[in-house]
């Protein structure tokens, strides 16, 4: 069990969050990481709200440990997951792309800590004023949806300007990226890619084995040119997308080529045509494990390096 303003915040052991990721983290997944001591996060992008509160109770029936609940601010039905959320008495949820403000007060009073995912020193300023309980920083290097900075220059940038927990998000996959953060003064990390080879994860097989077979270089970032990044493995359909983005094609040309294409590697394993959303650590992204040893072997590696730490820097010599 470790103490950081993260895991006083949770109620958690460890300071790791499995990241919503959409039409994959659900309550299997979820659980899994919570019985082994980190906490999860059900994604709710492009579900209807029964699936969802389905999904959450589900969740409770297999661990009794604090999980979180993903509201995505794009979606029609956010008032309804956030009305969900606070019926439910969920214990936090993560929230992006959209102001999350207007949430903080509903959610606060239903008891629900609010964690929005910020991009830059601007919004974690605003969010922190406002009333957010932590925040994600989220760097470009993280699968999905990303930003325009690096994790490393966000924890540069942002961590210095604020008093509430930071959790450093993108290409963090194991011990070293989760002890480097906790040295630059993040309160924990939040990591999507290492759960994906997770057994407990219901993601298709075929993007198991597509993540098992890629190296460091194999993914791209689409729609950079429309400030709609979104970042995984480079395939037909992401061929095909980067040739009418550079083209000049417009934003809804893109959005239309993009639409679903997600739900379609990740639930019907189309890998080719559909897109498989993955983050930039691939070559430490070799092993399926269950979500308890992904957790367990982290800590364990982050534990040593953070003890090692004084030798490293020649402390004391
Ligand atoms: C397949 C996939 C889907 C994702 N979907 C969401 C989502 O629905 N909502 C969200 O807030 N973040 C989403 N993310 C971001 C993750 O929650 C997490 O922040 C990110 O994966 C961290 O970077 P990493 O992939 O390098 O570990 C997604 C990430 C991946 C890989």
């Amino acid at each position: 069990m470790w103490r950081t303003k993260l895991t006083e915040l949770l109620g958690i052991d460890y300071p790791i969050i499995q990241g919503a990721m959409a039409y994959i983290s659900e309550s299997i997944l979820v659980s899994a990481v919570c019985r082994a001591g980190a906490t999860g996060v059900i994604a709710t992008g492009g579900l209807d709200t029964d699936y969802v509160r389905d999904q959450i109770r589900k969740c409770r029936e297999m661990t009794d440990r604090p999980f979180g609940v993903n509201l995505m601010l794009q979606s029609p039905n956010k008032d309804d997951i956030a009305q969900l959320v606070c019926d439910e008495k969920v214990s936090f949820v993560t929230i992006g792309a959209g102001n999350p403000v207007p949430f903080f007060e509903p959610l606060h009073q239903a008891g629900v800590r609010c964690i929005p995912v910020v991009p830059n020193v601007k919004l974690a300023r605003r969010v922190q004023e406002k009333g957010a309980d932590a925040m994600v920083i989220e760097g470009m290097e993280a699968g999905g949806h990303d930003g325009m900075q690096t994790a490393l220059s966000l924890m540069e940038n942002v961590i210095p300007e604020v008093q509430i927990p930071v959790i450093a998000a993108g290409g963090i996959s194991d011990g070293r990226a989760v002890a480097a953060a906790l040295i630059m003064g993040a309160a924990g990390v939040q990591m999507g890619s290492r759960f994906l080879l997770a057994e407990e994860c219901q993601v298709h097989s075929k993007v198991k084995q597509a993540i098992l077979d890629a190296t460091d270089t194999d993914t791209v970032i689409t729609g950079f040119t429309h400030n709609s990044n979104v970042r995984g493995l480079k395939n037909a359909f992401s061929k095909k997308y980067l040739e009418r983005e550079y083209a000049g094609a417009s934003s809804e040309e893109l959005a239309s080529m993009s639409a679903g294409t997600n739900r379609s590697a990740a639930v019907n394993g189309d890998i080719e045509n559909g897109f498989v959303q993955v983050g930039m650590s691939l070559n430490r992204l070799s092993q399926i494990q269950s979500a308890s040893d992904i957790v367990l072997q982290t800590v364990e590696e982050a534990r040593s390096l953070l003890k090692n730490g004084p030798s490293l820097a020649g402390a004391g010599q």
